[in-house]
């Protein structure tokens, strides 16, 4: 096994935003850098909500591009598609011999589906809950387990399923670690950073975030962009008059597309008076579409063709299931199957 894997699964849910780019997507192609890096597109996980064909195989292919755009590197990171790894679907039937009912009944996001129901006054508080739903953190367990996963980057939102994986690990090894054929999963760990400094503002000023509406697209047009960045609100305060820079969603904005040195000459400035909120806006679009435009660019090449787009899942798809064989052929012993 080797001494970290770091592996992380992307929901092909919906376009890509700022947020995600800053919070995720960066610092997951850092980690590409130095660690065995494994990333894939969760689409059997995007399934319980995405029933259009067209729609999943369009999203499967805007996700695997927006980080390959991003500078995500086949040669460095095996990039790959869940549903092209079955073995996951075998370990997920088997760990799911292993987990009691009552964990499932506890995780979030099932909870939250059966708050919604019983605050719209259905008495039914499954309706509408599918068993995809009901049994995602066995199925996260399995991707994260197949591949013995030792570090798993994500938003704090997924912390609970990384505790599960670890629990569900724990029942696996509790009765198949020692004996016979005996077999160990490593336990993972999350690999969360809930810094204030790293969560970035949306329009509104509350964490960016698809479900408030308050996110700016990572590959709008450059003219859509700027609209964006100008209708971010903010207060009539006079060009002349200073301004505090730690309330203002452009300048947090801001920190995180230039270096320090301009955000301390920026923040001087406006603390100053002098610069107005749309100068202040002007440098923001300069920087993000500076940092952005080249990237928006190879996405829109690889969207065009997108077989270029399936031939790297494809090939990451076959590095990684040799590896999710190798330990299902282990998990398959040490239960007695074979
Ligand atoms: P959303 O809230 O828009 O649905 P997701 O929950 O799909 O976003 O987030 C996917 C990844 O992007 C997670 O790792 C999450 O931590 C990161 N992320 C999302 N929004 C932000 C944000 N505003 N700032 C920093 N990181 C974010
Ligand atoms: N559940 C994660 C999300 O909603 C996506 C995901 C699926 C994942 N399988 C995973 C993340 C395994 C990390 C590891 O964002």
């Amino acid at each position: 096994m080797a001494a970290n894997t770091y592996l992380t699964g992307i929901k092909p849910t919906g376009d890509f935003h700022l947020g995600n780019y800053v919070g995720a997507i960066k610092p997951a192609l850092a980690a590409a850098k130095v660690y065995d890096t494994y990333y894939f597109v969760a689409d059997y996980h995007a399934l319980n909500t995405v029933k259009d064909a067209d729609e999943l195989r369009h999203s499967i292919r805007s996700g695997a591009a927006t980080w390959l755009a991003c500078g995500l590197d086949p040669a460095e990171t095996v990039i790959y598609q869940q549903s092209k790894v079955p073995e996951t679907f075998e370990l997920t039937t088997v760990l799911t011999a292993l987990t009691p009912k009552g964990l499932m009944n506890r995780a979030h996001a099932y909870k939250a589906a059966r708050d919604r129901n019983n605050e719209a006054g259905i008495t039914d508080l499954d309706a509408g809950v599918n068993m995809g739903l009901f049994n995602y953190p066995i199925l996260m367990a399995a991707d994260i387990l197949i591949m013995e996963a030792t570090h798993v980057p994500v938003g704090r939102d997924q912390s609970q399923h990384i505790e599960y994986t670890a629990d569900i690990a724990g029942y696996f090894n509790n009765r198949y670690g020692q004996g016979g054929q005996g077999y160990t999963l490593p336990l993972p760990k999350g690999v969360i950073d809930d810094s204030e400094a790293s969560i970035l503002p949306g329009v509104d000023g509350r964490k960016m975030s698809k479900s408030y509406d308050n996110h700016i697209p990572l590959f709008l047009p450059e003219n859509k962009l700027k609209k964006a960045i100008r209708r971010i609100p903010t207060d009539s305060t006079p060009v002349e008059d200073p301004k505090d820079p730690d309330t203002s969603v452009p300048f947090q904005l801001l920190t995180h597309f230039v270096g320090p040195d301009t955000v301390a000459d920026v923040r001087k400035r406006l603390e100053r008076g002098g610069t107005g909120w749309g100068d202040l806006k002007n440098e923001l679009f300069e920087a993000v579409n500076a940092e952005l435009g080249p990237k928006r660019e190879r996405y829109e090449e690889l969207m065009a063709d997108p077989r270029q787009i399936d031939d790297i899942l494809e090939a990451g798809s076959v590095r990684a299931r040799e590896r999710a064989r190798a330990v299902l052929d282990r998990v398959r012993a040490a239960i007695g199957v074979a």
